[in-house]
């Protein structure tokens, strides 16, 4: 069988580190690792919608941003279809259809869907559209026949509720779905990456984030103003490496190579935390060590973005032409699943002369 990844991203903002090494690296890994047959990254612009409905203009402005944060880091539209959600109707139809087979105590019972609700104080209120958009995602991965979706912890339990609206298909309809299964990041530290503040999330407005886009400068002014330890007053002090953001960035970004070149009285990252944990060690000094990492990672895909942005009508058509492609896919899922489901009438030749036949006879 087609080994097929689809994965996306809501266009509600730029996308920053913590979305680079929870998703985006692995995603252009997976792409020149040639084991798989389509890759398609989706921008979840409808999906976007659910919660910010009365913001159309922030979905519309971010698109850009996202396309260009994709090529920045190197997803290739010659190897990867990019594409936009909204652009591909079949996706609707799909959801339309899926929604027979989920009850509403089922999506009640949804944990991000869960915590999202409370964070955005939905409670009295929930939008239908928001409240449903797990069967969305199901359309979303199914119409790509995707064996493969690699996300971040908080999807799982999309991909389960997909798994069993695929289950649920097949079972009732006959076998016409693929069960996808869930790609989770490797590394620990990249499930996710606290804020700057040591806040538990990157979020836009809570201001502690570091985005792809951001300048060098930019980016070493929110390293050296980072949270660390707040027992750590002096240097002799010993220092917390759990919960200190500073290492748990250094978890996610530096490799021993980068000691060789940076810091070279340290092997490793052991040493530097048992250093720190011992007392000794200055905050700045490990910040210092980060921002060298950091800026490393992020040159070469600052300087991608420099050339894309030269050429902004050539990224819409890099979206417009995955779109189309995305759009002939989905149209053959959505055929075999109205086949499944007895709605093709007009393709159905035997059901037509059947009927013919019943009426001619009566
Ligand atoms: N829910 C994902 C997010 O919030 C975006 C998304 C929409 C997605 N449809 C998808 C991810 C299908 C993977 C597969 O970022």
């Amino acid at each position: 069988m087609a080994k097929i990844i689809l994965t996306g991203d809501r266009p509600t903002g730029k996308l920053h580190v913590g979305h680079y090494v929870g998703s985006l690296k692995r995603r252009v890994e997976l792409q020149e690792s040639g084991g798989y047959d389509q890759i398609f990254i989706m921008i979840a612009d409808a999906q976007a919608l659910t919660d910010n409905a009365d913001d159309p203009e922030k979905v519309r402005q971010n698109i850009i941003e996202v396309a260009l944060d994709y090529l920045s880091v190197g997803l290739d539209p010659a190897k990867s279809t990019l594409f936009i959600q909204s652009q591909v109707p079949q996706l609707c139809e799909l959801s339309f259809y899926y929604m027979n087979l989920v009850t509403v105590s089922r999506l009640q019972r949804n944990p991000t869907v869960k915590s999202e609700i409370q964070m955005r104080n939905f409670e009295a209120s929930i939008p239908v559209g928001f409240f449903t958009y797990p069967i969305s995602q199901a359309a979303d991965i199914t119409a790509f026949k995707a064996t493969t979706v690699p996300v971040g912890e908080d999807q799982m339990p999309m991909i389960e509720q997909t798994r069993e609206i695929v289950h649920k298909f097949n079972t009732v309809y006959g076998e016409t779905l693929v069960m996808p299964d869930i790609l989770l990041p490797e590394n620990k530290a990249c499930l996710r990456l606290p804020g700057t503040d040591g806040k538990a999330k990157m979020s836009k407005s809570l201001g502690n984030c570091i985005f792809l886009s951001d300048t060098e400068k930019d980016v070493q002014k929110k390293i050296m103003s980072m949270f660390t330890d707040p027992n750590h007053l002096k240097v002799e002090d010993p220092g917390q490496v759990e919960g200190n953001p500073v290492f748990i960035y250094l978890d996610a970004f530096c490799r021993d190579e980068h000691f060789a070149r940076f810091l070279p009285e340290y092997e490793n990252l052991d040493a530097l935390k048992a250093h720190y944990t011992r007392g000794g060690l200055g905050d700045v000094k490990v910040k210092k060590f980060l921002n060298k990492v950091l800026q490393e990672e992020l040159a070469p895909i600052r300087a991608r973005r420099k050339q894309f942005e030269k050429d902004i009508p050539a990224v819409y058509k890099i979206l417009e032409e995955g779109s189309r492609k995305a759009e002939a896919v989905a149209a053959q899922t959505l055929a075999d699943v109205k086949q499944a489901m007895k709605i093709d009438y007009f393709a159905d030749q035997a059901l037509i002369a059947e009927q013919a036949k019943r009426f001619g006879e009566g």
